[in-house]
């Protein structure tokens, strides 16, 4: 991950879910260093840094340039902003020389801003490049992704990711109109964000024959392209195995989480402190902290489940963005303190 220093920038602002709760999930104390792994437009990470002291610090990582950008206007000494994805955790504190943090908090999914921008192909409600990276520095995007995929991979994303029923008639239909070229225009492998929707709609409407959709006919299709394209459940699986390596005995976990597979991980993450110390993957050898030679003595940690809230009817009517949502709050238990 790349470390970056201040400027400033526009203000595309994302309204934070569960801002207050998941932050006193944290129970900060003062002079504790503390890290917001998903950075967005940092508004649980101000108010981390409102709880802070002087001698408290702050670490921020977020996948999108983006976001980074924006987080630099921030200019407080506290915070230390990374580029890079939060499942390089371990990773990064190992660089900075920092064993255990006290606390960290995700806020998974996307942000406004990243849906709002057309450019950034997130949205079939407006017309945008069919990309969907959080990283718009590397990887392949969903257009260049659907280029190369077969009918089986295209239908396994959206049958595993978006539980979409009639993935294998999407997928054929993508197929068919990649791999034929068809003079109609309205029948062409699609190139944009409203190209594919209309797809999809056409698709579902042609095999269900219903004219009335409480929700958009492409939402699950979008949700599983973005998922895949950014690697969003092996990220999350990959930090959750290393919070109880590198947050202290009584540290934190806030996480808020908005679709059954993400509630589904941070469940299992935190069910059972038994299970896990038993069948605890997040080994320090694994993570890179020691060599295979050294023969060090570890607590065995885990994470235990301590809270979990659903939002208020308040909540949602305050931020629909919220009706999905769900935070958990953990402790970091370890058997041995150090
Ligand atoms: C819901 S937004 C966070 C909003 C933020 N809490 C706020 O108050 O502004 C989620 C952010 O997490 C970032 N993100 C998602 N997966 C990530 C990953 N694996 N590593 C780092 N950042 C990630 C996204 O780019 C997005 O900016």
């Amino acid at each position: 991950m790349n470390e970056t220093s201040s400027n400033s920038r526009g203000n595309n602002l994302h309204q934070p879910v569960f801002l207050e709760e998941a932050v006193d999930g944290l129970n900060i104390f003062s002079g504790g260093t503390y890290v917001d792994a998903t950075f967005g437009r940092g508004g649980h990470s101000m108010e981390i840094l409102s709880r802070l002291g002087f001698d408290g610090k702050l670490i921020a990582i977020d996948k999108d340039p983006d976001a980074i950008e924006y987080a630099k206007a921030l200019n407080d000494k506290r915070l230390s902003l990374y580029h890079g994805s939060f499942s390089d955790l371990s990773f990064l504190l190992k660089s900075l020389k920092i064993k255990k943090v006290n606390g960290v908090l995700l806020d998974l999914g996307v942000s406004s801003p990243q849906v709002d921008s057309a450019e950034r192909g997130f949205s079939f409600q407006t017309t945008g490049p069919l990309d969907m990276r959080m990283n718009t520095s590397t990887g392949q995007t969903v257009h260049e992704w659907l280029k190369g995929a077969t009918s089986l991979q295209i239908e396994k994303v959206l049958k595993d990711f978006g539980d979409e029923k009639l993935s294998s008639f999407i997928a054929a239909e993508l197929v068919l109109r990649r791999d034929n070229k068809d003079c109609n225009t309205s029948k062409q492998f699609p190139e944009t964000t409203s190209d594919l929707a209309d797809l999809v709609f056409d698709v579902i409407d042609g095999k269900r024959k219903r004219h009335y959709y409480k929700t958009h006919p492409a939402t699950k299709t979008f949700q599983a392209l973005r998922i895949f394209i950014n690697n969003e459940l092996e990220d999350l699986k990959d930090l959750l195995e290393q919070i109880p390596m590198i947050v202290s005995h009584n540290g934190r976990l806030s996480v808020i989480s908005f679709h059954s597979l993400e509630h589904r991980l941070v469940k299992f993450s935190m069910r059972s402190r038994k299970a896990q110390c038993n069948n605890y993957s997040a080994h320090p050898k694994r993570l890179g902290f020691f060599s295979d030679q050294d023969t060090v003595k570890f607590p065995t940690c885990a994470i235990k489940e301590i809270k979990k809230i659903k939002p208020s009817r308040e909540n949602i009517q305050r931020n629909p963005r919220s009706r999905s949502a769900l935070l958990r709050v953990g402790e970091i238990i370890c058997a041995k303190q150090e």
